[in-house]
């Protein structure tokens, strides 16, 4: 990831956020998982994430140790706790692998932490220095919804592999990049009339905008709804769909996340791809499973979508959807949870113009979800 960009190289895109950090994109996500060895080598081998830099008690870590793999401008850590308490271990146990940190990529994260301080965030750390003999990082952090935290992290004079107090992880074993180039969004699920509340703290403490807004009118089928709106900073690095349980005939697919999760908590990562025929081939070749639409989806998508570039076949082949909004289209398809627990899930997302998120789709996509939840016997 280049560590030379400012804040004056990105367009503003969304005029009405204010932007006062400002964020630079995602720097990276941290999930806390029960044996972070064996998860990196799923995320390495059916995902194409390339190995970069580990931390445990080879580097003098006692406690924990964490996996950093990359692929383009993504970068995942798996971390998992050595000993027994501590607070990865109760993360762990109430909710079971799970987004713990999406950090920030900043400019200044001494500024970024003053700034959403002084409007009202929770401090989760105080501005950090690291230094080794790669430079020096500057972090600091926030909590925002459920357990989940934002760490605000400058790197502009850092150039080790990843942060000071880790090493390069050097692994023979390679596996072949899927085409993932970078996060589209990151969709959070809250609780119950909490979806608001989360909405303006994105906006009067990061400084975010709202972008669209779904009702459950929009996002509903027979059985189960949900509502939705979508934050974003100023640049469009950054967007953060907001999700909460609307009242239906049966539970709301959110409502399972949160009783699963124990709480709020990241429900979807969405990766970008500029192939995503190529993209979910290869991920369905090596064992990645996906939400999956009836074949009739297809019979009637393109009196709806218009025209498309690509053929339909081998987006009916993998289950691939469709949408169309004023700016032009996307595709994309939903995997099943990748963790133990019916909580987190991947979307892989091709932009062709379109900068919705597929509102479209909803209906087909949660009779999908659906089919899952009767078999858990969670609807
Ligand atoms: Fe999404």
């Amino acid at each position: 990831m280049s560590t030379n960009i400012t804040p004056q190289d990105l367009e503003k895109v969304v005029p009405q956020a204010e932007d006062f950090l400002p964020l630079l994109g995602t720097d990276y996500v941290e999930l806390y998982v029960g044996n972070a060895k064996q998860a990196a080598y799923y995320y390495q081998t059916a995902w194409g994430f390339q190995p970069i830099a580990y931390a445990g008690l080879e580097t003098g870590r006692k406690d924990s140790v964490s996996y950093v793999l990359e692929q383009d401008k993504i970068r995942l850590v798996l971390t998992s706790p050595l000993q027994p308490d501590g607070d990865i271990n109760k993360h762990i146990n109430s909710h079971g692998d799970g987004v713990k940190v999406v950090a920030l990529w900043v400019d200044d994260a001494t500024k970024s932490y003053k700034e959403t301080i002084k409007r009202g965030a929770k401090s989760y750390m105080e501005p950090t220095v690291e230094e080794d003999q790669h430079g020096k990082v500057v972090f600091s952090g926030i909590h925002t919804y459920g357990e989940t935290v934002h760490v605000f992290v400058e790197r502009k004079n850092y150039h080790g592999a990843f942060l000071p107090g880790y090493m390069a992880w050097n692994k023979p074993y390679e596996t072949k990049p899927t085409g993932l180039k970078y996060i589209d969004h990151m969709v959070g699920n809250v609780g119950w009339n909490e979806m608001n509340k989360w909405c303006e703290f994105y906006a009067k403490v990061m400084g975010f905008a709202q972008l669209v807004s779904f009702d459950d009118k929009d996002i509903s089928t027979e059985y189960t709804a949900l509502m939705s709106k979508v934050m974003s900073n100023g640049n469009g690095r950054i967007k953060f769909p907001i999700n909460e349980p609307a009242e239906g005939r049966k539970k709301s697919q959110i409502e399972e996340y949160i009783d699963f999760y124990n709480g709020a908590g990241v429900q979807h990562i969405a990766v970008a791809t500029d192939n995503i025929i190529e993209t979910v081939s290869e991920l369905q070749n090596r064992g990645v499973e996906f939400l999956t639409v009836p074949s009739t989806y297809y019979d009637t998508v393109l009196d709806r979508v218009g025209e498309i570039d690509e053929d339909l076949e081998p987006l009916r082949d993998l289950g691939i959807l469709i949408d169309r909004d004023d700016e032009g289209y996307l595709l994309q398809i939903f995997t099943k949870p990748v963790l133990d627990r019916p909580t987190m899930f991947f979307e892989i997302i091709q932009r062709k113009g379109a900068q919705s998120f597929g509102k479209g789709n909803f209906k087909a996509l949660f009779e999908a979800i659906e089919r899952e939840q009767e078999q858990r016997g969670t609807l």
